[in-house]
């Protein structure tokens, strides 16, 4: 059988992941495929105990290597107990957040370098890459108003950084996608969420097709 493709969906706060996979999701199966929607940690109880001390906010006293190498940690476990397996059996795998997350909040918004967090991440994943990165793109005070908005969010400790920061994340993301142009597609998320899901359809519709 042959492999599965996988898919990530990378953003900032507030850019619409979560419904767009959902969107994808539906389509996909209307299509014929047998897809996975899946977030990092994606249910997996050990990178839910390590994304649990990531995301505490009484952790204040967090060294950002050491938050890159947690979440690189958690990555690496959803990844080999969940979606290496899926990929193998042909499923379709749509990924909310991936190694891309990594670069653009803990290689460039935080500092550490963006080879740097590609490093340690290619260590964790010993070379499975998505076939394809749709990277919603949102002004930070756009996304933050829309986060804001939604009661039922829980607020995490990445969250309550200030605009600075999220600022720093999207170019963060920016200078991913121009490095990576041949796997990561550069959507505008201030869109209405039915005209983000169509236009990200076209590629995932080419890439599988
Ligand atoms: P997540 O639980 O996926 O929330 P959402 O995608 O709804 O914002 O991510 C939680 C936070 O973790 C989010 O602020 C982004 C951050 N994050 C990193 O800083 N690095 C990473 O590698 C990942 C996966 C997430």
């Amino acid at each position: 059988m042959s492999k599965g493709k996988f898919i990530t969906i990378e953003g900032g706060e507030g850019s619409g992941k979560t419904t767009l996979i959902e969107a994808l999701t539906k389509r996909l199966r209307e299509a014929g495929h047998e897809v996975m929607a899946t977030r990092e940690p994606g249910g997996i109880p050990i990178a839910e105990a390590i994304r649990a001390i990531v995301l505490d906010r009484e952790n204040t006293a967090m060294d950002a290597r050491t938050e890159a190498l947690l979440y690189a940690a958690a990555r690496r476990q959803h990844l080999a107990e969940k979606v290496m397996p899926a990929l193998q059996q042909g499923v379709t795998v749509l990924c909310d957040r991936f190694v891309d997350s990594s670069l653009a909040y803990q290689g460039y918004a935080r500092g550490l370098g963006i080879d740097a967090v590609g490093e340690i991440n290619r260590f964790a994943t010993e070379g499975c890459e998505p076939d394809l990165t749709i990277y919603l793109d949102l002004e930070p005070e756009i996304g933050l108003k829309r986060i804001r908005a939604n009661e039922a969010r829980e607020v995490n400790r990445l969250d309550v950084e200030g605009l600075a920061f999220h600022r720093r994340v999207r170019e963060g993301y920016l200078l991913v996608a121009e490095r990576y142009p041949e796997r990561i597609v550069k959507i505008d998320a201030s869109e209405k969420a039915e005209a983000v899901a169509e236009k990200t359809w076209a590629f995932i519709a080419a890439k599988l097709a």
